[in-house]
């Protein structure tokens, strides 16, 4: 995968990149999925938010991107409302869930992303270009999305992400289904776009992946926070030789506690 990261401007240092105050989200029907949480994110971290299915991860990266409506609580972006024009352009996110345009082709999908961005045709191209350079996706550049494999299309979501160049990327379980040697090439590239400074905000259930890319690590589970620190941090505090040790050991005390408030 060749290097074509770009530095975003450091502008607004000493801002968080997200900040994120008694978020709540009940979704119609009455399931409250996030109730009352509070993250804050720095700007230029490489952050994970670790959870089981169902704990409001997706939630809450929806809630910062607008795919979600809050119920409470107030979100910023680099000191931005969430919802606000600069906001929406300041984030790039790679959704769990592969929603691709199936009438676009690969270029058409990257270049009509950009234009809701406000970026110029040309631009747009040449930017869309190398990206699908980047991710190996040129030989596909007039297919569409349906013809591509599951790989490819996580590779294209990836793209599309980056497209407007993001200073908040989020990347929802990008790995999920992507193959060893792909799943390296992805994380050292989003490495080297941390490396020149742009935030990454990530999911994923490869605990131990997440323990060697993140330096700050959020534990979630029923919609809560239950423990955040540097995985550094979290092993000295468990007592715990990795991140998936720490994992297995807050996930029980917090089912511990969850018993002990029902009972
Ligand atoms: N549109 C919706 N309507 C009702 N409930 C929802 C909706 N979307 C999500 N939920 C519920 O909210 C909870 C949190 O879901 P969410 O997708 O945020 O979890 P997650 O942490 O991303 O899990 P995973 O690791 O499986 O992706 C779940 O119980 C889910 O069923
Ligand atoms: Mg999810």
């Amino acid at each position: 995968m060749r290097d074509a990261t770009t530095s975003p401007s450091r502008a607004g240092h000493g801002t968080p990149a997200l900040s994120v105050r008694g978020f709540t989200k009940t979704y119609a029907g009455g399931f409250t999925a996030v109730q009352g949480l509070d993250l804050e994110v720095p700007d230029g971290a490489f952050f994970g938010l670790l959870g089981p299915n169902g704990a409001g991860k997706t939630t809450l990266i929806g809630a910062i991107s607008n795919l979600v409506r809050p119920t409470a609580g107030e979100i910023e972006v680099f000191g931005h409302r969430h919802d606000a024009r600069e906001a929406r352009r300041l984030v790039g996110l790679a959704e769990q869930d592969i929603n691709l345009d199936r009438f676009l082709n690969v270029d058409e999908v990257l270049i009509y992303h950009a234009g809701f961005f406000g970026m110029g045709r040309a631009h747009a191209r040449r930017r869309a270009k190398e990206l699908m350079d980047v991710f190996d996706l040129s030989a596909k550049a007039k297919v569409r999305p349906t013809a591509l494999s599951g790989g490819m299309r996580r590779r294209l979501l990836f793209a599309r992400a980056l497209m407007h160049e993001p200073r908040l990327l989020i990347l929802d379980e990008p790995t999920a289904g992507v193959d060893v040697e792909l799943r390296s090439e992805l994380w050292e590239y989003t490495r080297r776009l941390h490396e020149a400074g742009t935030t990454i905000l990530l999911t994923t259930h490869y605990l131990e992946e997440a323990e060697a890319l993140c330096e700050e690590i959020a534990l979630i589970r029923g919609g809560r926070i239950i423990a955040r620190d540097s995985a550094e941090g979290l092993r000295a505090q468990y007592g715990a030789a990795d991140i998936a040790g720490v994992y297995l050991q807050a996930m029980a005390r917090a089912a511990e506690d969850e018993r002990r408030v029902a009972a």
